[in-house]
């Protein structure tokens, strides 16, 4: 009974997924939640109200007055009974109407004057969910601290394959579950990420970089804010955006912005996570305007960046805690303790280029942990999700020695 005592209000918009509402109520009042359902006119469309009082135990609110009565319905009494309000499945159109305050049904009008954290779920067809209106909306939603379920990829309601399908009841009722855990342990620490690529530029238009998707650092930067971290994410060009309200975004180009904003916050955080692949050299002058082509070879000049790393171990204060990548093709367990020991890391996550499944762009990563006694852990293939599961946990473990 891990949601005992808490009362959950779940909002129910009028998608196909509305029907695992159903799923979604039995589960939270299995845990020991009090659920009240708030629905709008058309998701009794997809789920008929019957079913959700019934399993929620608790008459369902639609209109703002009973008609029959004229009995109110105040949506700022049951706001305030809430301790979450969970709205699944969270449709475009009614998100649109959270991050525009529109306010024309009861499910809106509790969503504006709920005091309580908001989560949502949104459901939506392929190219719904990648329109810019709505990840414009999605976005508003967040920096208002609303909690998202990222949506499922796979088979959807239209036939089409892609992102969009409703996270599964049972993976909402874990983030409500983790969202009231007070094991969360890295509440009040705070930890720096650096993630993704650097571009090196050339002349105006040229950069030198790497095939690096930010992925890993990502992963890592939402399982910290899972586990209550304050996280400062430093990063470089990527298409990927930070899910959680505790993930304050840095963006940087160079390894020399990297490096300003990465020695600027380290000083206030417990610990740093160094996934970034940060270019080793930029050119040594950038050409002002575009290079012409020309017959001949061209050289271009390049001086070392510096190793933020290493710079950050040689400002390690005796509590915080360092951790680094090595990405290496031969002899990896020797250069990467070599590597530990160069930059003053607690830990190196090894990930070898040998290994099939690891590396840059795809979602598994096959690591090994090694620390500064030269203890290694061997994990298995994993989704990079649940590889910065066993990252965090080794940092935990570091932290709390
Ligand atoms: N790193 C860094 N700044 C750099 C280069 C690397 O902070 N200029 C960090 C990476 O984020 C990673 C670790 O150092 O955590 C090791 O990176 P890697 O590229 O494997 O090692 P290098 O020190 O660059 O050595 P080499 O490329 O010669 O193997």
């Amino acid at each position: 009974m891990k949601l005992k005592g808490k009362n959950i209000l779940l909002g129910v918009t009028g998608g196909i997924a509305a029907y695992k509402a159903a799923i979604l109520v039995r589960l939270l009042v299995k845990e020991g939640a009090q659920v009240k359902v708030v629905m709008t006119k058309l998701a009794k469309e997809f789920i008929t109200p019957l079913t959700l009082a019934t399993l929620s135990k608790n008459p369902i609110l639609v209109d703002f007055f009973d008609p029959e009565d004229g009995r109110w319905n105040s949506h700022v009494d049951i706001g305030l009974w809430a301790d979450l309000y969970v709205i699944a499945p969270a449709t475009a159109n009614s998100m649109g109407k959270m991050a525009n305050a529109v306010a024309d049904n009861l499910l809106i009008t509790t969503y504006l004057s709920a005091r309580c954290p908001v989560m949502l779920a949104p459901t939506m067809d392929l190219d719904m969910y990648q329109h810019p209106a709505n990840l414009k909306n999605i976005e508003t939603l967040k920096s208002y601290g609303n909690i998202i379920v990222e949506p499922d990829s796979g088979e959807l309601a239209s036939g089409l394959v892609g992102k969009g399908r409703m996270a599964e009841p049972e993976v909402i009722t874990e983030r409500i579950i983790e969202h009231f855990s007070s094991k969360k342990k890295l509440k009040s620490k705070k930890v720096l990420v650096t993630a993704g690529p650097t571009y090196e530029p050339i002349d105006p238009v040229r950069f030198i970089g790497n095939f690096s998707s930010g992925k890993m650092g990502y992963a890592i930067a939402e399982e910290l804010a899972n586990q209550g971290a304050e996280v400062v994410l430093i990063s470089g060009p990527t298409h990927l955006k930070p899910c959680n309200s505790l993930i304050t975004r840095i963006d940087i180009q160079t390894a020399q912005e990297m490096h300003d904003a990465a020695v600027k916050h380290f000083s206030t955080c417990d610990a740093a996570i160094m996934s970034a692949a940060v270019a080793d050299f930029k050119p040594a002058t950038i050409a002002k305007e575009k290079v012409k082509r020309g017959k001949d070879n061209m050289q271009i000049d390049l001086t070392p960046n510096k190793d933020i790393a290493a710079e950050l171990g040689k400002l390690k204060k005796n509590k915080q805690v360092l951790v680094g990548f090595a990405l290496e093709t031969n002899d990896e367990i020797k250069n990467a303790q070599k590597k530990v020991q160069n930059k003053n890391l607690d830990f190196i996550v090894l990930n070898s280029l040998k290994e099939k499944g690891a590396g840059f762009g795809v979602d598994t990563n096959k690591i090994c942990i090694i620390d500064r006694l030269g203890n290694t852990k061997n994990f298995e293939l994993k989704s990079k999700k649940e590889v910065a599961v066993d990252i965090v946990n080794e940092l935990i473990t570091k932290i709390e020695e």
